[in-house]
Formats: structure tokens, sequence, C-alpha cells
């Protein structure tokens, strides 16, 4: 049952013609409250078919909501709370890209949808942990400038007779940083008829070990589709909470220290607020959102 808060962002939501997105390290609470729950990608999708809504609340980090903005400049884009930022986002400048497009100039630049508004826009296309593989196989080019998360330019590296070369040099998540190799043996030990589910976030020794590699949303539809009854959840610890929304199968985090701080700063108190006040309003210059745009829309036709 809803909680007074909960039924109160319900009735906002309402009046103010709001839908509520969130990702799915969000606490239970907010995702029990969301119109639409998913991965990066998902939620790109989704933010480029929302129609006949007013105000976007975005329950993630910055670049995230940056990126419904750029796919809804006519829709106000609200934040819960401001400092909801992605370290690993702002590990990129675009200054940095530039200058690695000087270095390699025949090389094509792709961008993890985890980077700001000004980088994208300095990206021939971006991808997410769920397509990336895809993104840069369909590129004419064979030499790739890929950034900011290292481990995600290793993962694709494994999967593509394609050049990466990451941008910048140890760009990374300091959640999926949490996890090793002695973690994932020692769950491994504990709980031997449990699937692994890594995310390529994580450091390339614990994807060796991994059973299927996978975006927070793959991981979700991979419990579903399999008939393991339990699983080892190599990712933020609430991804546990988005499956057991959807499945009674036994989810078993693989670090429960594996806590993105910075998704968690939304609270419910915090969208009920940012329903009432229309704060904090989440916009990219113009110019940039127009080029950014543009790399966001490619990713999207490469992937649907
Ligand atoms: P996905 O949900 O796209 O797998 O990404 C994980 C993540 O860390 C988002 O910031
Ligand atoms: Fe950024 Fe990592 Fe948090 Fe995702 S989990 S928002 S990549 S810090």
């Amino acid at each position: 049952m809803l909680n007074q808060l909960q039924r109160d962002i319900l009735r906002l939501k309402k009046e103010k013609n709001a839908i509520i997105l969130a990702h799915n390290y969000q606490s239970r609470e907010i995702q029990e409250i969301a119109d639409f729950k998913g991965d990066s990608l998902e939620l790109c999708i989704e933010a480029s078919r929302i129609e006949g809504k007013d105000i976007v609340v975005f329950c993630g980090v910055d670049f995230m909501a940056e990126t419904a903005y750029i796919l809804n400049p006519d829709k106000k884009i609200l934040i819960p709370d401001r400092g909801a930022e992605c370290p690993m986002a702002h590990m990129l400048s675009a200054e940095d890209v530039k200058m690695a497009r000087k270095r390699y100039p025949d090389a094509a630049v792709v961008l993890y949808v985890n980077t700001l508004a000004e980088a994208k826009a300095e990206a021939d296309i971006l991808c997410t942990s769920s397509n990336a593989v895809r993104v840069v196989e369909s590129l004419d080019e064979d030499l790739i400038l890929f950034g900011p998360d290292r481990n995600l330019a290793w993962y694709v590296q494994q999967h593509t007779d394609k050049t990466i070369i990451p941008i910048p040099e140890e760009g990374h998540c300091y959640v999926h940083k949490m996890f090793t190799a002695g973690d994932v043996m020692a769950a491994k030990e504990k709980y031997p008829e449990a699937e692994l589910l890594i995310h390529p976030e994580c450091d390339p020794e614990v994807q060796e070990l991994a059973d299927h590699i996978l975006s927070t949303g793959g991981m979700l539809r991979r419990v579903l589709e399999s008939d393991a009854k339990s699983f080892i959840i190599g990712t933020e610890v609430d991804m546990t909470t988005r499956i057991s929304l959807e499945s009674d199968k036994k989810t078993i985090p693989l670090l429960e220290e594996a806590i993105c701080e910075n998704m968690k700063l939304h609270t419910l108190e915090k969208v009920k607020n940012s329903l009432i006040k229309e704060e904090f309003v989440v916009t990219v210059p113009d110019e940039i959102a127009r080029r950014a745009r543009r790399a966001v829309e490619r990713m999207i036709e490469v992937s649907t």
C-alpha cells in the first residue's frame, strides 16, 4: 500500500500533468510511484516518446535529465535534487573530446550517455551499456574513440575487431569499481546455483567471471526469461529492488555496499517539493542541445 507522501505525489502529478521517470537504481518508494522505470537506453527512448505532458520529473542523475531535455526542449524537465550528478559523466569534458579528435582525425567518437551535454555535442553518436557493441559495429570507421568508461570500452573491445581507444584513460564508475574478483568468488561459493549477472562498468577481472554481462534493463529481462531460480546481481544494490517489483525469483546483491550515493539523493519529500515548486529546472543551451540531439537520435535509430 502507498504511504501518504506517495499518494500526495500521485495527486500532484495529475494536477500538474506531469510524468515521473526513474532509473532502476532509485529507492523502492520512488520506483513505486514512477510512471516509467528503466535503464539508460530505455529512459532515453521513453523520453523521446513523451507526448501530452507538461512536466517530466526525472529521478536519475544529471546527464539523464539533460538527455530528457535534449529530446523534449518544449517541456519542463525537473530533477528533485540538483546535486544528483554522475561523477563519471564529469570525467570527460568537451575540450578532452576535441583534443582526442585532433590526435586521431580518422576516428569516430562514440560517447556513453553518461556524459554531460557539452561533451555529447562533440560526439558522432552515443551509446549505453545495452547497445554499445551494436553502435560501434554500425559505424564505417575502424578506429573508435570511446569514453568515458574505460571498463565499458574494454567490454566493447572484446566484441569487435575495430580498435577502441578509451578517452580519458581512466574514466570509471566508483560504484562498479567496488566489486573485486574476490567478492565474486565468495558469492559463487555461497550461492553455487545462482546465475551471475555483471554490469559492463565493472573491472575486466570481474566481467571475466560473469555468466552474463548486461545493462540493468538486460539484467531484468534475463531474470524473467532464465530457468535459474536465483541470481547474483553485480551492479548497484537497488537493482534487486527493481527486479523484485517484477519477479519473485531470488536476487542477491554482489555487494550490499554498492550504493550510488548520487542516485540516492532523491527522496519522496524532494519529489513532492519538486512538483509543488516546479524545481529544479534542467535546461541545455540551444546550440549544444541541437548538436547533442543528433548524436542521441542517431543512437536511438541504431537501437530500435
Ligand atoms: P544502465 O542502467 O544503462 O545499465 O546504466 C547503469 C548506470 O550506471 C547508469 O548510470
Ligand atoms: Fe554514475 Fe556509477 Fe552512479 Fe551510474 S552508478 S550514476 S555511472 S556513479
